[in-house]
């Protein structure tokens, strides 16, 4: 039998889990961490902009009553990595959820024009980034024999497009951390999944189409769902595959996209 309250069910699912998420000043991020601390989670908003952090989690306390704290850190760093995660680990007692979402895009250029700029920021901030706080918070789940990490990579993991070698390939680079990872260690009481988001209704999209990066319409056009995909349905997704309700479920990368992925013409 169904639900009669979805929502609800969801509630105190997380109580007493610690969460970290980067990326969580903002979009897909704040989404997350709301949804975390509304299913109990106790969460620290990790960013680069730290005001952006401090207002999401200043929110959520309001919103949920939990902890909730804001850390200013760049996810390029290892040093400052290591150290925010000893700092969480101290406060917090563990680290029982880490939301590996920090993304940024870089959009418009073919091959032969791609920057080394653009290249190498994508996967400082994609995929080294997510080795550094997979590497760092990992150690902390295997000693304590249980935790929960979710990737966020992108459709751009499994469907090429033009003019995204440097996100398309750090986002394919995710899926492979988080398969080779669940494998290592999934005896040891840690789980490693990947969502895979369509088109989001969140800053980074706005920003591409006022850029021009993006046809907002042909994008709609080949979404068979017909819109946008919700921030709060990527979070409710990942706030499942942290809980203990997907404790079977591991190297597991979900795409959720409204059908993109399966209408090739
Ligand atoms: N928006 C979409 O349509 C979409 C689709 C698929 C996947 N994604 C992925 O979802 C994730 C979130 O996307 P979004 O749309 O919310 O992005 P966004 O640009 O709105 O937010 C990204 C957040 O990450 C932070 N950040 C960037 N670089 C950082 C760094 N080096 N260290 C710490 N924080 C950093 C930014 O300050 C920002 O708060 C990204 O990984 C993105 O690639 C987004």
């Amino acid at each position: 039998m169904s639900d009669p309250n979805p929502d609800l069910a969801t509630r105190g699912s997380l109580a007493g889990r610690v969460a970290l998420i980067t990326g969580g000043g903002q979009g897909l991020g704040a989404a997350i961490a709301d949804a975390l601390a509304r299913d109990g989670a106790s969460v620290t908003v990790l960013d680069t902009n730290i005001d952006a952090a401090s207002a999401v989690a200043l929110a959520i306390t309001e919103r949920h009553g939990v902890v909730a704290h804001a850390v200013r850190c760049d996810v390029r760093d290892r040093v400052a990595v290591d150290a925010e995660v000893s700092r969480c680990l101290e406060q917090g007692g563990s680290l029982d959820i880490l939301v590996n979402n920090a993304g940024v895009s870089h959009v418009g250029d073919r091959t032969e024009s791609v920057s080394d700029e653009a290249w190498h920021d994508s996967f400082a901030v994609m995929v080294h980034g997510t080795f550094y706080l997979t590497r760092a918070v990992g150690r902390a789940m295997l000693a304590a024999g249980r935790g929960a990490i979710v990737n966020v990579s992108s459709i751009r993991g499994v469907l090429p497009r033009a003019e995204r070698l440097p996100y398309a390939t750090a986002k394919a680079a995710i899926l492979m951390m988080t398969r080779c990872t669940a494998g290592e260690w999934a005896r040891d009481g840690v789980r490693v999944n990947a969502v895979l988001p369509g088109f989001q209704a969140t800053p980074m999209w706005d920003q591409d189409v006022a850029d021009g990066l993006v046809d907002a319409t042909a994008f709609l056009a080949a979404v068979p769902a017909g819109r946008l995909g919700q921030p709060s349905e990527v979070a409710d997704l990942v706030a499942f595959l942290a809980s203990d309700r997907a404790a079977y479920i591991t190297g597991a990368c979900i795409t959720i996209d409204g059908g993109v992925t399966s209408s090739l013409p």
